[in-house]
């Protein structure tokens, strides 16, 4: 076992994670460990933009944006945290510039502003230019910019490391304190444990539960795992987020950034039918509208294909100079993956999961909660891990690209702050004990089920049961199946008994934080008895403000991955929005 020792250690190397890197490093001494190499983190797969009220191209401000982030969230966003996201979004981007990154420029030399769903001029009244973009590929550029200034800052980073448990130290008063964390180096299957005085969590979300997902293979909910286990809440994970164009059968994104540049849904007989559901905004209003008009026309039989099961997004009236310029990437994706050209053809799309709008629940100094009222001294957390809960109900494209670097920016900033304040507190007496215990088990466990086999199940019944619309039913199939296949998971085997670079392990770690945020995605279903943002229930197709107007916060009781989980709330916080139906 080793022992590093660090002011401030960050555990991921995504946007969130390296944003909060460059502010902590200069202020304290800072190191970042991530179980990936920083620039294949998933920031990198997005597209088409982050938003600001930069006003380059047409009247905008902040306040706008806030009042569409809070109407786009169904009104369960913090209107606190959506007015600071959405005021400091313009320093987050003329940051991003001046580190060196390469937006898309006016004639003027301004950097330009394409629209996206739901970012809206004056409270809805129509679509306004507000996404900062370098081409399709504005996440993999904000990833390599943030990379190279974490160089320039001298960031340390343990690379290929991976986390596997949070210290906490609880003093005399009650008071909980995290310590370190233990991981263990892919490239060895060394045990390394990291004592620090602030914690920053940035580890990304948990979108492979499903098989339809835009998230890269490594989302599998770690971070979020981690703290739960740990007994500490996680807010709104019903909430995940469809995004309504994946690559019809595959899921890989097709960008938003196409409905801005003016790309336009059709069902099998070619209609906008955008036009019946939301008439001010069509295309680009919020996408749990979108996702939702784009299952009803298939439940209604107007989808397209052999088994009419997806719809047409349609770009060719855009021209090939518009692609080539501004949708470079999405149209080699429909090229290569589906043999579609979209210069000719409409592209079949469907909803793919995308985001998931709830996490590790914070303020907006990104320090942890361990319930409604108290913190965790020295825990912080930053983006789609974390929910300061800027999102609410349904994430507005490009609000995600913005939080990692706001909210990143303040994780940081306060951690940095924090450590510089605060001696370190003692890690437990021996630190890697349950760590120890738990790879031993899954090492020499003689089981006779394999990984692979519970993980397509495990999505299998996510995509059947707990997509864009769910019922009591189908939620409960869910859960029955997720608990039956988490008493098979007790069951594997693990074939690599190996040190160096052991996937097999690896896999079957990840698989078993994945069962248990797909346990709390759906046992907070199954409460909500309402449909909200990302939430469609077709049960209880109304939004119910009486009763669940409020987020919902869940704990586990016990510490093995049988044990129940319990819910509880937390109040929405409400300053100048009065929640109202949801028109577009
Ligand atoms: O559609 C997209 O380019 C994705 C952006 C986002 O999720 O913010």
């Amino acid at each position: 076992m080793q022992e590093h020792r660090y002011d401030v250690l960050i555990v991921g190397a995504g946007g969130a994670g390296m944003r909060a890197a460059i502010e902590a490093a200069p202020r304290a001494r800072t190191a970042v460990l991530t179980k990936l190499y920083p620039t294949r983190s998933h920031t990198g797969a997005a597209q088409g933009g982050m938003c600001a009220a930069l006003a380059n191209v047409e009247e905008d401000n902040w306040e706008w944006h806030t009042f569409d982030t809070v109407k786009g969230g169904d009104y369960i966003v913090d209107q606190d945290a959506a007015e600071i996201m959405a005021k400091e979004a313009i320093d987050a981007v003329l940051d991003l510039e001046k580190m060196g990154l390469p937006f898309n420029r006016t004639p003027e030399g301004r950097i330009d502003q394409r629209r996206f769903g739901g970012h809206t001029r004056d409270h809805g009244k129509a679509p306004v230019r507000r996404a900062c973009y370098a081409a399709d590929r504005t996440g993999h550029m904000i990833l390599q910019t943030l990379y190279q200034n974490c160089v320039k800052h001298d960031v340390e980073f343990f690379n290929e490391f991976y986390a596997l448990d949070l210290c906490l130290s609880e003093n005399e008063d009650g008071e909980l304190t995290a310590t370190g964390v233990v991981a263990y180096e892919l490239a060895t299957g060394e045990i390394h444990v990291f004592h620090a005085k602030s914690i920053v969590f940035a580890t990304g979300g948990s979108g492979r539960m499903y098989k339809t997902t835009s998230n890269a293979h490594t989302l599998t909910g770690d971070g979020m795992g981690i703290v739960f286990r740990k007994g500490l809440p996680l807010e709104d994970m019903e909430f995940h987020q469809f995004h309504p164009t994946g690559l019809a059968g595959l899921g890989i994104l097709i960008s938003e950034a196409v409905r801005g540049e003016g790309g336009i849904l059709r069902n099998v007989d070619g209609e906008r039918f955008m036009e019946r559901y939301a008439p001010t905004i069509k295309d680009l209003a919020p996408r749990d509208i979108v996702a939702r008009s784009m299952v009803l026309e298939v439940l209604e039989g107007r989808g397209a294909g052999p088994n009419k099961d997806y719809v047409y997004i349609d770009v060719t009236h855009l021209g090939e100079d518009v692609l080539n310029e501004k949708l470079p990437d999405i149209t080699e994706f429909a090229r290569t993956y589906l043999g579609v050209d979209p210069v000719t053809e409409y592209v079949p799309v469907f909803p793919t999961c995308h985001y998931v709008m709830g996490g590790i629940p914070t303020n907006v100094e990104g320090q942890v909660l361990r319930n409604n009222t108290e913190i965790v001294h020295g825990l912080f957390a930053a983006g789609e891990c974390a929910c300061v809960s800027v999102h609410g109900a349904n994430r507005l494209g490009t609000n995600s690209l913005l939080d990692i670097n706001v909210f990143g920016r303040r994780a940081g900033i306060a951690a940095a702050e924090y450590a510089n304040s605060a001696s370190f507190v003692p890690l437990p007496e021996a630190p890697t004990t349950m760590v120890d215990g738990w790879l031993e088990t899954l090492l020499s466990e003689h089981g006779h089920e394999r990984v692979a086999d519970i993980r397509t199940s495990l999505q299998a019944t996510m995509d059947a049961n707990a997509s864009v619309f769910r019922t009591e039913d189908t939620l409960k199939q869910a859960l029955k199946d997720v608990q039956a296949l988490k008493e098979r998971y007790a069951h594997i085997r693990i074939h690599d008994k190996g040190k160096r670079f052991n996937s097999d392990l690896l896999e079957a770690i990840e698989l078993g934080f994945l069962l248990e945020m797909a346990e709390v995605t759906v046992v907070g279903a199954i409460n909500r008895k309402e449909s909200r943002g990302g939430h469609a229930r077709e049960d209880y197709p109304t939004r119910d403000d009486v009763n669940f107007m409020r987020h919902t916060m869940a704990y586990k009781k016990g510490t093995d991955l049988l044990s129940d989980i319990e819910l509880d709330y937390k109040p929405v916080v409400q300053t100048r929005y009065e929640p109202m139906e949801r028109k577009y």
